[in-house]
């Protein structure tokens, strides 16, 4: 297994936003995360890149592991986890910089120094997300002077130049019109298998086009938990879990 949460647990001061999270995700797979707002879905992906540090009042508890390395460990740097475990959010992020060193600064942080490397690397992931003949003539103009759907190909090649094994994308495709959004989903497809990924989505067909494993969360009890998970096909088809079949058939969520 490439991520293992077991008894994943997310508080905000005595608020508890995730109980008890316990999912396997392999290795070059796209696990959709599914449910209601408010159920948990953000803050449990933040836990996996130990984002919730930063959060002041944030409060995990359980374990990950990532290749079998808990990531809270002593080992375990939370530089080095991000830079192997992306994160893309609803709305793009992009630095307020130009398109080239919006992939270039992360780079020079994490140690590449030499000019034809920085260039080379740039070119190869504005390439797989599509986005080179875009902006090829143009990499010093700013980055948000690009269209919403181009400047989140824009932070998934930021992502992407510092080779992650995981990214996690929270809602990546909310924000965009469809045309965007189609185009952001079909990267993701063409990612399959060189990355493992962790989608949030509140688009089921969506979910359904892309995932090989479903989660769906819920709140139960005052706290979001995860209701049903499974082979995506599976979970669509055959729910055991009756509100999450609802849930999945639109009548309910
Ligand atoms: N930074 C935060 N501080 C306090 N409460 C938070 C914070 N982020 C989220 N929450 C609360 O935790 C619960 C789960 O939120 P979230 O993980 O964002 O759910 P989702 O992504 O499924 O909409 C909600 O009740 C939300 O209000
Ligand atoms: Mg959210």
């Amino acid at each position: 297994m490439m991520i293992q949460t077991e008894s994943l647990g997310v508080q905000y001061g005595s608020s508890i936003a995730v109980r008890d999270a316990t999912l396997s995700v392999e290795t070059g797979r796209i696990t959709a995360i599914v449910g209601p707002s408010g159920c948990g879905k953000s803050s449990f992906l933040a836990a996996l890149n130990r984002m919730t540090d930063l959060l002041p009042d944030a409060h995990v508890t359980g374990r990950v592991t990532i290749d079998g390395t808990d990531i809270h460990g002593e080992s375990s740097s939370p530089h080095d986890l991000r830079r192997r475990v992306g994160m893309i959010f609803q709305k793009p992020t992009p630095f307020p910089m130009s398109i080239r060193r919006n992939i270039q600064l992360a780079l020079r942080e994490h140690g590449m120094r030499e000019r034809a490397a920085l260039e080379a690397t740039t070119e190869r992931v504005l390439r797989d997300v599509g986005l080179w003949d875009e902006v090829c003539d143009r990499l010093e103009a700013s980055a948000l002077q690009l269209s919403g759907g181009q400047q989140q190909r824009l932070c998934m090649a930021r992502a992407l130049a510092l080779e992650p094994q995981v990214l996690l994308l929270d809602e990546p495709c909310s924000a965009l019109d469809p045309i965007a959004s189609e185009r952001v989903e079909a990267l993701i497809r063409e990612l399959r298998g060189r990355y493992t990924m962790l989608i949030v989505t509140h688009n089921l067909a969506q979910a359904r086009r892309l995932a090989d494993h479903v989660a769906v969360f819920w709140v139960r009890d005052g706290a979001g938990v995860i209701i049903e998970q499974g082979p995506a096909a599976r979970v669509f088809d055959a729910p055991r879990d009756p509100t999450a079949a609802a849930y999945l058939a639109g009548v309910q969520g």
